[in-house]
């Protein structure tokens, strides 16, 4: 009687016993997943090789665990310059020059002999940086016509340098382009706002030190940081929502050479206070740089 009394009540000890453990085993099971995978707040998360030359700007001084400062690429030790153009026609065009050949005689009758359309193109941002920094390479994030970068390329001429310009643009605008520019055509679907860059490019003679990578501006520079292009000046004027401009802010930082500048367009436009000016304020705080506005363009440093 004792011993069937006993094994009752121990039953009766042992589920509610089993279910509080299995219980305690899935929290802790949960909580070891939830674990944040980020590095421990006092790593550093700046960006440049141990054995590339110090940027003059300050590193990161504020370490984050959040996903929006996981830029983490290692870049490779920079190219000499000179060899900045051969690289991308060789990484990108098999060697070959893209403008050998252009117009194609089926591309032709669908080109304009220039149209140039930008936005704050020739601002005085451009002609101040220029002179200041002397650049041997220039990156432009978003390209479009091309306005900007011929700009700059009429700067440097003017200058006798010897400047090459990496514009980086994937040339499909956005979604309503086809209907804001109705004279830019397309094909199949495909918008030729490409081919008229590259004639508008050919049309001032700039062929030889302005090149593209008709890319997304994310995975390019994250190429660029691996094949060690450079730039002294970086011109950011891609994406304009808040995503967009931290991750191509990020990215390009990684590729200034020591004393190197990084600059943008829409800085003042209402729609960029959660935007382009979010982004760069943010990135500004978190590595020690100050904004400095020149007109709508945004140029970061320690001044
Ligand atoms: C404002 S326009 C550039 C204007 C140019 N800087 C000028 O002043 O003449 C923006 C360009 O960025 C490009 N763009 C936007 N997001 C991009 C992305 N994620 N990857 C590649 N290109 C992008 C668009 O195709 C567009 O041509």
């Amino acid at each position: 009687m004792i011993s069937y009394a006993f094994h009752r009540h121990l039953r009766g000890f042992i589920k509610p016993a089993s279910y509080f453990l299995i219980l305690l085993l899935t929290y802790y099971l949960g909580y070891l997943s939830a674990v944040p995978k980020n590095p421990p707040s006092d790593t550093p998360l700046h960006h440049y090789s141990a054995t590339t030359t110090a940027n003059p700007l300050p590193l990161p001084t504020q370490p984050q665990s959040s996903d929006h400062y996981q830029f983490q690429t290692r870049c490779t030790d920079p190219i000499p310059p000179e060899l900045t153009r051969q690289t991308i026609l060789h990484r990108i065009f098999n060697g070959t020059s893209p403008y050998l050949g252009f117009p194609q005689p089926h591309i032709k009758p669908l080109l304009r002999q220039k149209r140039i359309k930008g936005w704050g193109s020739n601002g005085a941002v451009f002609k101040n940086l220029i002179h200041k920094v002397r650049p041997t390479t220039i990156i432009e994030i978003g390209t479009f016509l091309g306005a900007s970068a011929i700009h700059m390329a009429e700067l440097t001429r003017e200058l006798g340098l010897n400047t090459q310009i990496l514009c980086i643009d994937d040339f499909r605008g956005w979604p309503s382009l086809p209907n804001q520019f109705r004279d830019i055509k397309m094909v199949n679907g495909n918008s030729m706002l490409m081919y008229q860059f590259m004639q508008n490019v050919i049309e001032v003679n700039a062929t030889e030190s302005i090149t593209f990578l008709p890319f997304s501006t994310g995975s390019t520079l994250e190429r660029l940081c691996e094949w060690g292009v450079f730039a002294d000046l970086i011109e950011v004027d891609a994406g304009h929502d808040f995503h967009s401009a931290w991750s191509d802010i990020n990215r390009a930082y990684k590729l200034l050479r020591p004393g190197g500048v990084i600059f943008g367009h829409d800085y003042f436009t209402v729609a960029d206070n959660r935007g382009v000016r979010r982004a760069v304020n943010m990135f500004a705080r978190v590595n020690g740089l100050r904004v400095k506005p020149d007109g709508q363009h945004w140029v970061l440093g320690s001044f």
